[in-house]
């Protein structure tokens, strides 16, 4: 199966690197990790072993292969041009855009005219990193959302001067090994999810500014009441089931989201008094020597949910 899949190639052995390796192996593909750090290469084959067969024990496994096969399908290397014969390339480099550029021209001299090179930036738009290249045509950028493993969007975003096929081969193979792309007509600021993020973002500090809600009370607006949809539901087919459809929904609340909307406040900075209020409301509930605790809890109520959301999708 491996040879007819063609091989993948990861650049940077971090988080998201071994995330892509993981979710690439699960269907097959062979895998290789390329890391200019020896010892991250070797953490990284250490922590996907061990990743891989706690998965294998609770059953949450992806694809079809055992864990043992999957980790045989992954190897690493601190040469680059073992990626040359890569069919897709997924950089996962730190978020600096001249280190981007760097591995980028570095990727284009070594690999031929079919490779797609893909970033995993989550800020950077491509054209800043890809306009000098030969290849700049197969440049993309893939941003997986933390943890990829349970979290399955990708947002597919083309530079200027991307092949649509390029962009299209690329949402094909998302698919493939099982996560949710959404593929944008441009680039854009913030792509999407950020974008949206942060508009809730302006939103929930200017409550906590004005003194509406606490912290605590404003997340719980998003755990409690919003999110609960949104884990299954988007804000668009939320409305059309709220009414009697889309058009119902508009001629009911339009007037009145409109009222509301002309008295958001503009966006701030994030800074001064209110940001320090923010700062000291998290750090009473949350302490920074307990934060690591609540990223397991956090990542195993994903885990859950991600159980959940593929049950429901079967039934
Ligand atoms: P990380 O810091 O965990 O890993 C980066 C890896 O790149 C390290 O192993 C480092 O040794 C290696 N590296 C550094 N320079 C290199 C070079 N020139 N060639 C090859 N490898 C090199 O970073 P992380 O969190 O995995 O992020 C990687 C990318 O993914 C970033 O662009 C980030 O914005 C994006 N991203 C991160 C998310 C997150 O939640 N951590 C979520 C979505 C995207």
């Amino acid at each position: 199966m491996a040879s007819e899949k063609g091989k993948i190639g990861i650049v940077g052995s971090g988080l998201i690197g071994q995330s892509w390796a993981m979710l690439f192996a699960s269907v097959g593909y062979t895998v290789t990790i390329y890391d200019i750090l020896p010892e991250a290469l070797e953490k990284s084959k250490t922590t996907i072993g061990t990743q891989l067969k706690e998965l294998e024990k609770k059953k949450l496994l992806r694809g079809p292969l055992n864990a043992e096969q999957q980790i045989g399908k992954i190897s690493t290397t601190t040469s680059l041009k073992d990626l040359k014969d890569s069919i897709y390339i997924q950089e996962c480099v730190p978020e600096r855009v001249n280190l981007k550029k760097d591995v980028f021209e570095k990727l284009d001299k070594i690999v031929g005219p079919k490779t797609i090179l893909a970033s995993s930036t989550s800020t950077l738009l491509p054209s800043t990193f890809t306009e000098e290249l030969k290849n700049r045509k197969n440049c993309i950028v893939a941003h997986p959302v933390n943890p990829p493993y349970y979290v399955p969007l990708v947002e597919i975003v083309p530079a200027p001067w991307t092949d649509p096929k390029i962009a299209a081969t690329t949402k094909e193979l998302m698919l493939e090994i099982g996560q949710s792309p959404v593929l944008l007509s441009r680039e854009h600021p913030g792509f999407a999810l950020n974008r949206i993020q942060y508009a809730i973002f302006v939103e929930c500090w200017s409550l906590i500014k004005r003194g509406i809600l606490s912290v605590e009370d404003v997340d719980k607006v998003m755990s409690q009441g919003l999110g609960m949809r949104y884990a299954f539901l988007g804000p668009m087919e939320t409305a059309h089931l709220n009414a009697e459809g889309m058009e119902a929904y508009y001629h009911h609340y339009r007037e009145s989201m409109w009222n509301t909307i002309q008295q958001f406040d503009p966006a701030e900075k994030f800074e001064g008094p209110t940001a320090d209020d923010i700062v000291k409301q998290l750090t009473e509930k949350i302490p920074l020597d307990k934060l690591a605790d609540k990223r397991r809890w956090r990542d195993n109520c994903l885990t859950q949910l991600s159980i959940l959301k593929n049950k429901l999708k079967e039934e």
